[in-house]
């Protein structure tokens, strides 16, 4: 049984009747454009198909009620009375509250909720969560779907309420993907333009199997370190600067500063210009361009860890292998290669030995296929709006 069948089937188990709605909003892997979204530039992210499902019916008392069979228990909600709690009912109650605070006018609902995107691991669950609460809302409330505003709300749900201080590519990109494709997001306008991936490859996510605690303050760090480069440059953002204005004027920069942001303006630009090479299905250059952010990433952003790096260089050296770097905030997670479809078997089994003996760590592997956004499956929406 899929996931999708399994979430269903719990709903009928617990309340004797089937799920009036069925929403999914899926993870994602983000194949160039790192920690570039809070410096308003460009992301290239996809969405994967491994997503969180609800099933759910209206309630008339202003309850949410939701069970995770992920952590077997059920959380519990007041529209009209949000409150901090601790763990994963932080999200729905973050998104409730977001949505309220933006002036829409949310009817309650009960439901089970269920989930593939691995945890922790940099795929976006929360994101995926946060969408997938948010399209439940809008099912039962009747709200428009307007899909960048959504994923501002969730973002603002997981800044102000959960805690994280995060950009806006996760839920953009579970709001906005699409099949098949990857999409160019430009994180100042919200403006999309969704690319199809090079005939004839495929994404391979390789997860180290380690988690690290210190992404949380390294992630606000490089944030700041960020701003206080913009203020330099006397620019609202990164995203302001070309490079021919960083080589000019960068001088002036603390060393760490300047490194911090010479990996952002030239990130920009590679994720300009693997969106080009995208759109001229030139897997090659899209593959080389991966590789250069890896390193960036490495020696001037200074977000990976040992585990991704040796990963990384093990997949590189395989044959069928385009390219491959870190994808995330960094610090453990994953890794994504872009592989020659024929040889993603093969390249799979290779890598897993060849990290297993250089790391002393099993890794996990998720050959992903490109998918669409946060959706209502059921009843198709244009059927639930007579
Ligand atoms: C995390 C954040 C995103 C983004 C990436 C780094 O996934 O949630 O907003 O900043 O790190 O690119």
């Amino acid at each position: 049984m899929s996931l999708r069948d399994d979430v269903a089937a719990c709903f009928t188990d617990r309340y004797g009747e089937p799920p009036r709605f069925l929403v999914r909003a899926p993870g994602r892997v983000n194949l160039i454009g790192e920690h570039t979204d809070y410096n308003d530039g460009f992301v290239l992210p996809m969405a994967i198909d491994r997503d969180t499902w609800i099933a759910l019916r209206p309630r008339d008392d202003g309850a949410v009620r939701l069970y995770s069979m992920l952590h077997e228990e059920e959380a519990a909600l007041a529209l009209a009375d949000l409150r901090h709690g601790e763990g994963w009912p932080e999200y729905p109650a973050g998104v409730a509250w977001a949505l309220q605070e933006a002036g829409n006018a949310l009817a309650g609902w009960e439901g089970v909720t269920g989930c593939d995107v691995p945890l922790g691991a940099g795929l976006s669950s929360s994101a995926a969560f946060e969408l997938a609460v948010a399209r439940s809302f809008a099912a039962v409330s009747d709200l428009a779907w307007d899909a960048p505003a959504i994923a501002r709300l969730c973002q603002r749900a997981e800044n102000r309420w959960v805690g994280v201080n995060c950009g806006i590519m996760d839920q953009m990109i579970s709001a906005v993907g699409r099949a098949g494709r990857a999409v160019l997001i430009d994180c100042r306008s919200l403006e999309c333009e969704a690319v199809p991936l090079p005939p004839g490859t495929a994404v391979v996510v390789l997860d180290t199997a380690t988690r690290r605690g210190l992404v949380d303050s390294a992630y606000n760090e490089r944030r700041a370190q960020c701003e206080e480069a913009a203020r330099a440059f006397g620019v609202p953002a990164l995203r302001d600067v070309s490079p021919a204005a960083f080589t000019e004027r960068s001088a002036a920069l603390a060393p760490t500063t300047r490194r911090r942001a010479r990996h952002i303006v030239f990130e920009n630009e590679r994720t300009l210009e693997a969106a080009a090479a995208m759109r001229a299905g030139d897997a090659q250059r899209l593959g080389a361009l991966m590789d250069a952010s890896h390193a960036s990433l490495r020696d001037d952003f200074e977000v990976s860890s040992r585990e991704l790096d040796l990963m990384v260089d093990a997949a590189q050296r395989i044959e069928g292998c385009l390219g491959a770097r870190m994808t995330g905030a960094g610090f453990g997670g994953c890794a994504v290669a872009l592989v020659e479809a024929d040889a993603a078997e093969s390249f799979s089994r290779r890598v897993a030995a060849d990290y297993a003996a250089a790391a002393g760590r099993e890794l996990s592997i998720h050959i992903c296929r490109a998918a669409g956004g946060a959706e209502l499956v059921r009843p198709e929406p244009a059927r639930s709006r007579p």
